[in-house]
């Protein structure tokens, strides 16, 4: 009910409070806070981003909740404590590790990350789905980027939450990230009614690829034009950005995301040894197979002459048999 909701939503506010204060003005918050240096995060941008640490400490928020009165039950469903097996209490869900606050589109706190700071498994604990917290409705960042999105009727999408922030840093204030890979038609509503235009900068690596390649149905069938930026192998945006700087990111790889089309063309030719000839052509019957199925007859064109000149058969032969690729499908219909 809405009382137990802004209830908790306050708690969350308090806690965010408490580990922001732990993070930047106790001695304790110092091995998070070089932590976050190291990783490139500047004071502006922390503050910018709420982020926080939870102290080593059992029970630091939880004796917080109970002297401010929340009910902890209620703080236990809402995912900030757990219950303690022998019911004597309870006990901090977050424990040393970096908080990052999510929020929803209007900027209240509905759940946390948290971050190991070393290789303490997960690497990144979450929030419980809650009262408050759907992730597959959530975007993160979405409260700071809304404008930006709004404005340039472009979004550009990310996995996690550091790709995020140090690409808000570089000038990108138009993402947001779905905390994963796991996009889901929600999501792609949501972003929809916001722009019709997304780039989607997912992790140079095989699940992020992968990912990005799912997702171009996913958020085409909601309505929007899909381009995917092409991060080399084994980097994600923020590695990218720590590695080349802000403005190379903007430029080559923002800037050079490719339209859905020729990402799918990119992602199936490594399936094909193209230096040989049947490969070859099954490879471009594929993909005239795939440009059948534009709608656009000027892209068809395009991406026809493409091939014909990287491949060397002649426009015409390409077009034809496009053609009678359509004229099949049709038939099927
Ligand atoms: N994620 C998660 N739980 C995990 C791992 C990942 O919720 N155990 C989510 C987080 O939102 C994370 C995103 O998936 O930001 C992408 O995962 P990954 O690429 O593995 O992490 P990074 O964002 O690159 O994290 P970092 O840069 O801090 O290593
Ligand atoms: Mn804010
Ligand atoms: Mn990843
Ligand atoms: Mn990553
Ligand atoms: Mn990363």
């Amino acid at each position: 009910d809405h009382a137990e909701r802004n209830r908790l939503i306050e708690a969350y506010e308090l806690a965010g409070k408490l580990y922001r204060y732990i993070l930047l003005s106790t001695k304790e918050g110092k091995p998070a806070l070089e932590y976050l240096r190291s990783r490139g995060l500047t004071d502006k941008l922390i503050e910018l981003y709420g982020i926080g640490y939870a102290p080593a400490g059992w029970d630091t928020l939880a004796k917080l909740l109970e002297k401010r009165e929340f009910a902890l039950p209620l703080m236990e469903q809402g995912g900030l404590i757990s219950s303690r097996q022998d019911g004597t209490g309870y006990f901090d869900k977050f424990r040393d590790r970096i908080i990052f606050p999510i929020s929803d589109w209007k900027g209240n706190i509905i759940a946390f990350a948290g971050r190991a700071m070393g290789e303490a498994q997960p690497k990144y604990l979450n929030s419980p789905e809650s009262m408050l917290f759907h992730k597959s409705r959530t975007l993160y960042n979405l409260h700071h980027a809304r404008p930006h999105i709004r404005k340039s009727q472009e979004l550009v999408l990310f996995e996690g939450y550091m790709d995020v922030i140090k690409s808000w840093e570089a000038g990108v204030t138009n993402g947001v990230a779905t905390m994963g890979t796991a996009l889901t038609q929600e999501h792609a509503e949501a972003i929809r009614r916001l722009a019709e235009r997304v780039i989607v900068a997912y992790d140079g690596d095989n699940a992020g690829q992968t990912a990005a390649y799912k997702s171009i149905p996913i958020l085409e069938n909601a309505g929007c034009q899909v381009r995917i930026a092409l991060l080399p192998s084994g980097n994600d945006p923020d590695e990218y950005i720590t590695k080349y700087g802000s403005e190379r990111f903007v430029r080559e790889v923002i800037g050079t995301a490719v339209p859905s089309i020729k990402y799918k063309l990119l992602h199936f030719r490594k399936n094909f040894k193209l230096q040989e000839d049947g490969e070859k052509l099954r490879y471009i019957g594929q993909a005239l197979k795939l440009l059948a199925g534009l709608s656009s007859p000027i892209e068809r064109e395009h991406y026809v002459r493409e091939l014909s000149s990287e491949f060397h058969y002649s426009y015409e032969a390409l077009q034809q048999n496009l053609n009678e690729i359509r004229l099949q499908s049709e038939k099927n219909e």
